[in-house]
């Protein structure tokens, strides 16, 4: 399964050989996410520097809450959910999303992947599977198995050649008229000096990985320009950062402070700020966050993106 384009490396082995399974426990005390391995080597670190110890598994779960909040609801495409609708959320991390939905919607299928596994195995509502797989080695099923498809959160991780293939994976186990959706963010207008010298270094240290912090401002092009695929639409929310910007401003601005500042992602970001470890760690805790609290500091665009697979017909 997967479509052709996946990652050269792992194209010859079927997916279910590439995946070691790993005992049943979540992996909460690690430091980074990992890729899954073939034999009983250690794990290898992945090349992005999101932490997934517990305080980045709390910043999803508020990040979860804040996001369904600013959008009024889990998901923009016209779905409804009823019996029998199976739905799959990619990179789906701690699974927030999917608990709070397969929670409220226990006549429907939900399933989650993520290539690291910390979601939970055991406490979870019995409509809802995980599944740890590398998206980019092929998603694990057939075509046209879910009825929405869901990914979000994944603009520090893509390349844009991964984007596409990631796209591609995403519409392949749609089925025909279901629908899919992206949920991402972006730096907005207004900028302090402070919070922009910070941004830049985020930029410059994914750059260095290939990753584009602005390819997310492009998906809807991208999804329009896909044949596959119609009724592409937009649902985009900005959020002022810090306290003029309400609870939901403060929670952005509080939520990005403790990103930035988690140790591994001060350990890429502090040669683009020219500063060391301690220091970059202080300008981020004390100087930015002073300057997001002040008004017109910074905004974010918090976008959704959803489009229909084209029936068969
Ligand atoms: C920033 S987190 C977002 C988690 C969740 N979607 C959310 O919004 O809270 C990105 C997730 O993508 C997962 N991930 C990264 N590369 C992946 C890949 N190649 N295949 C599957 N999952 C991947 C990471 O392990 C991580 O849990």
């Amino acid at each position: 399964m997967g479509n052709r384009n996946s990652r050269n490396s792992r194209n010859s082995r079927n997916s279910t050989d590439k995946i070691k399974k790993k005992p049943s426990i979540n992996k909460f005390n690690n430091k980074l996410h990992t890729e899954p391995t073939t034999s009983n080597e250690e794990e290898k670190p992945l090349k992005y520097y999101l932490p997934n110890d517990n305080d980045d598994i709390d910043r999803q779960h508020m990040h979860h809450f804040v996001r369904r909040y600013l959008f009024q609801g889990y998901f923009s495409a016209p779905i409804v959910v009823g019996e029998g609708f199976k739905i799959l959320d990619v990179g789906c991390g701690a699974g927030t999303w999917l608990l709070d939905l397969a929670n409220e919607h226990q006549n429907s299928i939900f399933c989650g992947v993520d290539i690291s596994p910390i979601f939970p195995v055991e406490i979870k509502p019995g409509n809802l599977t995980f599944i740890r797989a590398d998206l980019l080695s092929g998603l694990p099923f057939p075509d046209n198995t879910f009825d929405f498809v869901h990914m979000q959160t994944m603009a520090y991780i893509l390349t844009p050649d991964q984007w596409h293939y990631a796209i591609s994976e995403l519409i392949r186990v749609t089925k025909p008229e279901g629908y899919m959706e992206l949920t991402e963010a972006y730096d907005g207008y207004g900028h302090g000096p402070l919070y922009t010298k910070l941004s830049q270094a985020h930029h410059n240290s994914c750059l260095q990985r290939g990753v584009d912090l602005n390819f997310p401002k492009q998906l809807d092009n991208v999804l329009r320009s896909l044949r596959t695929i119609t009724n592409v639409n937009t649902d985009k929310k900005i959020v002022v950062s810090g306290p003029s910007g309400g609870r939901v401003g403060t929670i952005f601005a509080d939520l990005f402070i403790q990103f930035s500042s988690a140790d591994l992602t001060i350990e890429s970001l502090c040669p683009h700020l020219n500063m060391s470890k301690d220091e970059c760690k202080k300008f981020i805790l004390k100087d930015v966050k002073k300057e997001l609290y002040q008004p017109k500091t910074a905004e974010y665009c918090v976008v959704r993106y959803w489009a229909q697979k084209i029936s068969n017909n």
